[in-house]
């Protein structure tokens, strides 16, 4: 049987404008182009790991894992796009709430053209109705994996740690937005995925951008939560992987491409390193495989951002190339 994934998050509609520069305090500006389409980190995370884990126009059976959705949307024709959005993808829904007199989730996105960064304001909406009596039933058979971000209540995603640590199903964590997560519920934790803004709030340093002394801070403090897999993604200059259990640690560097629109790219990443890790199978995990896997998913995320829009610019399995993938794959210790 192919390995169950489970995404646990939010789902968003983004309303997505792009801007020579920002506006400022009181000021009107006229926007260069105005889109809409389906988000939040968890159902993009969904997206790319299904993506990512088979052909574009293949058969969902090809897939290589199965990927299932939890999450919850208003009763409103948001909500109904967004449900459909996850089919179109062959994501199941069969446990995405439909909560009444809600609003689904709305994420209003600034993208700025020269740059292609992004600035978000997002309202939760139904996301925050997802409670811990949503969980009184687990999802049977038991996922393999759990990916979970914060985008739902907190106290939902401590809950789902909890169960997740007495069933022993793995979990990986995208602390985004991050808050700092009691120190026990990092144990319920076997891969944990953060920015560079994310890895200073959860280890409480300051952030400067891009230093070897920073990451090595931030290294050393995340490696101490005891999770197995760390990894530290950081944009252009791409990621840091860890297995602290073997004690090595990798650098990819970033792809030189042209950023359009980052939004998602680190959503991309996330599902893209889950589908990948699952294929590989849970006996298989030696360090080049983990090379292969973080490369990969790398790639996929440099993909993401030379197109606009979140969803629609995460690439098919056979879109990502693996041409030269470990050229830019550096290991230490
Ligand atoms: O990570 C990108 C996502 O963050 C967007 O799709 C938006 O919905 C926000 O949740
Ligand atoms: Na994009």
């Amino acid at each position: 049987v192919v390995p169950n994934i489970t995404i646990i998050g939010s789902l968003n509609t983004d309303l997505i404008t792009r801007t020579s520069r920002i506006p400022a305090a009181g000021e009107t500006l006229i926007s260069s182009s105005y889109d809409t389409g389906c988000g939040g980190k968890g159902a993009n995370q969904a997206v790319a790991c299904a993506r990512l884990s088979r052909a574009k126009d293949s058969r969902v059976e090809e897939a290589g894992c199965t990927v299932n959705m939890i999450g919850a949307v208003g009763d409103d024709m948001f909500g109904r796009d967004l449900i459909n959005g996850l089919v179109s993808n062959g994501i199941g829904v069969d446990e995405v709430r439909v909560k009444a007199g809600e609003k689904s989730g709305v994420a209003v996105i600034i993208v700025e053209e020269e740059s292609g960064e992004n600035r978000i304001l997002m309202s939760p909406n139904a996301n925050y109705a997802l409670r811990p009596s949503d969980f009184e039933r687990l999802p049977d058979p038991l996922p393999d994996l759990i990916i979970l971000q914060l985008e739902i209540p907190l106290v939902t995603v401590l809950h789902i740690l909890k169960i997740a640590r007495e069933k022993d199903v793995e979990v990986l964590l995208n602390p985004a937005p991050a808050v700092k997560l009691p120190r026990e519920a990092y144990s319920a934790v076997h891969h944990l995925v953060v920015n560079e803004t994310e890895a200073s709030i959860i280890t409480s340093t300051t952030a400067q951008q891009h230093s070897w002394a920073l990451w090595g801070d931030h290294m050393e403090r995340l490696i101490d939560l005891g999770i197995r897999h760390v990894l530290i993604t950081l944009g252009a200059e791409g990621v840091i992987y860890i297995d602290t259990e073997v004690q090595r640690v990798l650098r990819v560097l970033g792809e030189k491409v042209t950023v359009v629109d980052s939004t998602g790219a680190g959503d991309t990443f996330v599902g893209a390193y889950a589908g990948m890790l699952a294929r590989s199978g849970k006996e298989f995990r030696d360090f080049h495989t983990m090379m292969h896997v973080v490369a990969c998913a790398n790639r996929a995320a440099a993909k993401t951002v030379q197109k606009g829009g979140v969803q629609s610019a995460i690439p098919w399995r056979n879109e990502v190339s693996l041409e030269n993938i470990l050229a830019s794959a550096g290991s230490g210790i």
